[in-house]
């Protein structure tokens, strides 16, 4: 859109009603209205707190916005140095148009624009750059060197035992996992409808069919009702997906899959650090799978691992991943094995990353309290929960939009990136994508609900209560104007 259009959306007549201004604050996902005269001059200002205070004060939809816009603001010179606009914005002074010489609107410098809220960024305030800088000094950068060995070692040490070791991304590690166990034409996998497309995709090159099923509504992680429905006597394996960091219902998952021979490859891409029972995941099923993309609990830039109790699948994924070369005999291949390694660099960065892992889970842990505190306060908001067996880590602060919220959850979303706010629609569910048509899918309700109403907040190591607060000042606000303008009479 040129800068020209841009502006254009902002502006209203001096004869507009306040339906007239409701209506474009509400197509400019409520952002601020220009009020001008026939001469493009500008006249007035109306936010939504504007149209709030009209409606307290007995405004009706048909007055005129000459009797409810603020006539004395502040305004920038467009021609002016950006620097010297920006020192015009404050807490009280939220938007600032900047005039021509003539005193017609060309922009608005908002102050939500200057202060973007990211939904993740990592922290990398550690070790990360003394042991990066480690590698490049020793030579050591491809995926032989010390600190893939001692971040392996560092990570089982965190999970309590077992085995791990690092592949290249989350992934991989979850092809590693079936094809160590052989899966492939002919097999089926059962995988949740509502989780990112890698846990099914990696299902698909084994030339296994993914079985998508229903997730529970309340922790919106795989229902153990519907994996049971889905098992047939080719279910060869089982992905529970602990979504958002919410661990699964393990028990009656592990129960239905030792039941069956069913191998159980716990995706742990997004809950590093959630506990099942005071188990963390990772080491509940057959194998783990981790991920490390730099949105994750830790990150390694890309890069994942695997974890298991079993020494056997543990050799056989360390030879998987390295060619599938046997280890006593080099250039000798057991398999037909893949580079799925990780690099030193990667894994220096994953060594500072995981000893920070307990303040990092403790300010997400916090984050999410200020959450659910402050948000259970504005109606139609469902929230995420904490199974009374589960330590949820809050990966992704998740929300679903109720219709009582008085928008959608799309318009929801334009609303908060207008505030600089960045939000995240939840998974599409996945059966009924192009990429699945060799899947087969039960009835999934549940993840086509939530998957059409679920949005995350900004949940990060780094982001701030007081960055909590905006997000949860700019939901009541958007809520508040929308009840207002709801009440507001003919
Ligand atoms: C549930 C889930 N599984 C698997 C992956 C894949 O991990 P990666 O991006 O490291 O390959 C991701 C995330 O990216 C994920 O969210």
């Amino acid at each position: 859109m040129s800068a020209n259009a841009a502006i254009q959306r902002h502006l209203v007549g001096l004869d507009s009603t306040l339906k007239d201004v409701v209506a474009r604050i509400n197509a400019l996902s409520g952002d601020i209205v220009l009020v001008v005269n026939d001469d493009g001059i500008l006249k007035g200002l109306v936010t939504d707190g504007d149209v709030r205070r009209a409606i307290l004060r007995g405004k009706t939809t048909s007055s005129v916005v000459t009797e409810f816009m603020t006539e004395q603001f502040t305004s920038g010179r467009a021609a002016a140095d950006h620097a010297d606009n920006v020192k015009l914005l404050s807490t009280k002074i939220r938007h600032l148009p900047l005039l021509d010489d003539a005193g017609r609107p060309v922009a608005v410098l908002s102050w939500a624009s200057l202060m973007r809220l990211p939904l993740v960024r990592p922290d990398l305030g550690g070790n990360e750059m003394n042991y990066v800088m480690d590698c490049v000094s020793s030579g050591w950068v491809s995926s032989i060197g010390p600190y893939v060995d001692k971040f392996e070692r560092a990570f089982s040490a965190y999970l309590g035992g077992g085995h791990a070791r690092a592949t290249s991304s989350g992934t991989t590690a979850l092809h590693l996992a079936l094809v160590a166990y052989g899966i492939g034409p002919g097999d089926e996998v059962i995988v949740p409808d509502l989780t990112f497309g890698a846990t099914a995709n990696v299902v698909v090159h084994c030339g296994a069919t993914p079985v998508f099923v229903d997730v529970d509504p309340r922790t919106v992680t795989l229902d153990p009702k519907a994996m049971a429905a889905a098992i047939t006597p080719r279910t060869k394996a089982v992905i529970p997906v602990h979504l958002y960091g919410h661990p699964c219902d393990m028990d009656p998952i592990m129960d239905l899959a030792r039941a069956h021979n069913i191998k159980v490859i716990e995706d742990c891409a997004e809950s590093l650090g959630a506990e099942y029972k005071g188990r963390k995941v990772g080491l509940i099923g057959d194998v783990g799978c981790f991920s490390f993309f730099a949105n994750k609990v830790i990150t390694t830039g890309e890069g994942g691992m695997v974890t298991t109790n079993d020494p056997a699948i543990h050799e056989k994924m360390s030879i998987l991943r390295d060619h599938g070369m046997s280890k006593e005999r080099r250039y000798w291949h057991l398999y037909p094995g893949f580079n799925y390694r990780m690099t030193n660099l990667q894994a220096a960065l994953g060594l500072a990353q995981i000893e920070q892992i307990e303040k990092f889970l403790a300010i997400r842990n916090g984050i999410a309290k200020r959450y659910t505190q402050r948000l259970l306060r504005v109606p139609g908001l469902q929230l995420p929960v904490q199974a009374p067996w589960a330590k949820n880590i809050y990966w992704l602060y998740s929300i679903g939009v109720r219709p009582e919220f008085g928008m959608d959850r799309d318009t929801l979303r334009s609303h908060l990136s207008v505030r600089a706010i960045e939000t995240r629609d939840v998974f599409y569910p996945l059966h009924g994508q192009p990429a699945y048509t060799s899947g087969r899918a039960l009835p999934c309700p549940v993840s086509a609900d939530f998957a059409a109403r679920g949005l995350s907040l900004p949940t990060g190591n780094d982001l701030t209560i007081e960055e909590v607060e905006r997000v949860c000042a700019a939901l009541e606000d958007i809520a508040h104007t929308q009840r207002m303008v709801g009440m507001a009479k003919a």
